[in-house]
């Protein structure tokens, strides 16, 4: 039986637990400049000093029209690079493995940084039509990833995550909602991402971690599991599970995890290959945590508003410690919008008070 303390190696980096910290956007601490602050590398390195096995530091973009707004994180270009570093060294002295998830928002690009470009001319959320991206403009992008992962490396990053889900540019191609190009990206809907996968390990080398953020199901299970094995046979490591444009497809089920966290578990019953598979979703307390990985439903877990609401979290699956509960208020998602505060995190300040 697999235990949540149990190290797991992933091309030759060894994360001393199986908990994860799912990358979460700050949605105020950047700059325009799209530099690291003095604020992420606090979060970071409280986070880092939690105890989890790997932090996955939130989406940065690859170039300045992939941000999801002008406060947004990038490494499209070298002088971003020092920041960076700053977060990685961190989360290294904690003994904490650390990769970077990079992102391009494609058509649901911010209107401000110019025409919505993805795969093809599809209807977008503001009422609008996208432009479809030319084989050059598809090449240029994969280029601006693979640069992005090489700055990740300089930085000190032990790899790099690629955000496949959630609806963004590499999603785009996978999804036939958006992808209706009848050239090869459009015959073989890994291959935007496939070749930024190729591209990365040539440029970063062997050792360095590339893992993809990909949807549980696109637009069902089978073609999400024949999409993620073709970025294994791309290279690769680590595939961490979540939504895509087909959201979350409700399967009634009797188990006690999310409908988001089912779909990380029946992707990995449905393939069979040697990298491992995380979840995400719903994994709030420690008893779900232990549940998910001592019943070996997965190989790691991917914990987002766990560690938001309390950086310590992993301790209180790991040890047993108290920890403050998420309220799912959505404060970490709206409050720099509204100036809604995270409960559990006044909590945890008047309890040091
Ligand atoms: C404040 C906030 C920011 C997020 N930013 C990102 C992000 O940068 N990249 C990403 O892939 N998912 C992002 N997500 C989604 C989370 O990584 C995670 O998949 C989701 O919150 C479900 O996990 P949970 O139930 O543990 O919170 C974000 C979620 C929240 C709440």
């Amino acid at each position: 039986m697999a235990k949540v303390n149990d190290p797991v190696t992933i091309n030759g980096i060894t994360l001393k637990n199986r908990l994860t910290v799912a990358p979460t956007v700050k949605f105020d601490y950047a700059g325009e400049d799209g530099k690291v602050t003095e604020k992420h590398i606090a979060h970071y390195a409280e986070r880092a000093n939690g105890g989890y096995g790997l932090i996955c530091v939130e989406a940065t973009a690859v170039t300045p029209e992939g941000r999801f707004g002008k406060n947004h994180l990038g490494l499209w270009e070298d002088a971003q690079i020092e920041g960076h570093r700053k977060i990685a060294k961190v989360c290294h002295e904690a003994g904490t493995a650390v990769i970077l998830q990079i992102n391009h928002t494609g058509i649901t690009g911010n209107p401000e940084f110019g025409p919505a470009k993805g795969p093809s001319a599809v209807p977008t959320r503001d009422g609008g039509m996208s432009v479809e991206m030319s084989p050059d403009e598809i090449r240029n992008m994969q280029q601006a990833y693979i640069d992005a992962a090489k700055r990740a490396g300089d930085a000190g990053y032990d790899g790099i995550q690629l955000h496949g889900c959630h609806g963004y540019l590499i999603n785009q191609f996978v999804s036939p909602k958006t992808n209706l190009r009848t050239d090869e990206y459009g015959k073989d809907r890994s291959l935007f991402a496939s070749g930024i996968i190729r591209g990365i390990r040539q440029a970063c080398g062997k050792d360095f971690l590339i893992s993809i953020r990909t949807p549980g199901i696109e637009p069902d299970i089978e073609n999400a599991v024949a999409v993620a094995k073709k970025y294994v046979e791309a290279g690769c490591d680590y595939l961490q599970v979540s939504h895509g444009i087909e959201g979350v497809k409700v399967v009634p089920q009797d188990e006690p995890f999310s409908d988001l966290c089912s779909l990380g578990i029946n992707f990995r019953k449905a393939y069979d290959w040697k990298v491992p598979v995380s979840a995400v979703g719903g994994l709030l307390t420690p008893e779900t945590v232990r549940y998910v990985i001592e019943n070996d439903l997965i190989d790691t877990v991917d914990l987002a508003r766990a560690a938001l609401a309390d950086p310590g979290f992993a301790k209180a699956v790991l040890e047993g410690k108290p920890y403050v509960k998420c309220f799912e208020c959505k404060a970490c998602q709206y409050g720099p919008f509204t100036n809604h505060i995270c409960p559990a995190a006044l909590q945890r300040k008047r309890a040091k008070q």
